[in-house]
């Protein structure tokens, strides 16, 4: 297989899954701390287009904030409690900005899989933005990050900007025509659901020179499942029971 694929195969889901305040700088040290050098994190654009690390369209379930996040300022959103409601020990961790998360995973000697997880309507705007970022945070010569996304024309706005930095198409299901649109977004890989994956879908992606990673496998049974049919990239949130240096 000739596609760059420089990630290793173990990447922690949020940072550390749900053993800390998914999306934060506490999760991606609590999952370097369980052996992780890989990690994937939600990107989205604030209202003046800062890229941000959060999961959800709206805040409430994991900020102290309300309603839409892309409706709030950066300053706005630099302000609020993202730790609380995981628990009081992470109480006053904050969202960080995509800019703080690049200069803690190099300073680590750490890969990075951002998924662009744009606010509805806004899909490829926030993959130019967020590729425009990519460049200039990891400088020429160094391993950049994975984009992927469930939004093609998310992908299609990190193509036409960094179309060097490498590209996945996101699937939670086999719809009509998702390999096709992988090949023609020049995708290095495609990262679905781990219950899709058959020896077929396997095949289909590996012979067409495709890495094929899934996510969210937390279960050992699914691991040896997904592992045995070849699998590139596995996302868990089980940090703590999955060693990476082991796996
Ligand atoms: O990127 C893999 C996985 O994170 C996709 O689903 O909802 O956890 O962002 P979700
Ligand atoms: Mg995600």
């Amino acid at each position: 297989m000739s596609t760059l694929w420089p990630y290793p195969r173990w990447i922690a889901h949020r940072g550390a899954g749900k053993l800390a305040p998914e999306n934060t700088l506490a999760a991606f040290r609590l999952g370097a701390a369980h052996g992780y050098r890989a990690y994937e994190c939600d990107v989205k654009l604030s209202r003046d287009e800062v890229p941000f690390l959060l999961h959800d369209a709206t805040l409430e379930r994991t900020t102290s904030g309300r309603g839409t996040a892309g409706e709030l300022d950066w300053a706005a959103l630099s302000r609020l409690d993202a730790g609380s409601w995981h628990g009081r020990s992470y109480a006053g961790e904050t969202i960080p900005t995509l800019e703080a998360i690049a200069r803690h995973v190099q300073a680590h000697g750490h890969l990075l899989n951002i998924e662009i997880k744009p606010t509805p309507g806004l899909e490829r705007r926030t993959g130019i933005v967020v590729a425009e970022h990519v460049r200039r945070l990891w400088p020429a010569g160094t391993v950049p990050p994975l984009f992927s996304s469930f939004r093609p024309d998310a992908l299609h706005g990190a193509m036409e900007t960094a179309p060097e930095v490498p590209r996945a198409l996101l699937a939670d299901d086999l719809w009509d025509g998702w390999f096709a649109v992988a090949q023609q977004l020049g995708c290095a890989a495609v990262v679905l659901n781990h219950k899709l994956i058959d020896a077929a879908v396997a095949r289909q992606v590996h012979e067409a020179g495709l890495r094929l990673a899934c996510y969210t496998v937390n279960e050992r049974t699914d691991a040896e499942r997904v592992l045995a049919l070849g699998v590139d990239g596995v996302i868990t949130d089980a940090v703590d029971r999955f060693a990476p240096a082991l796996a």
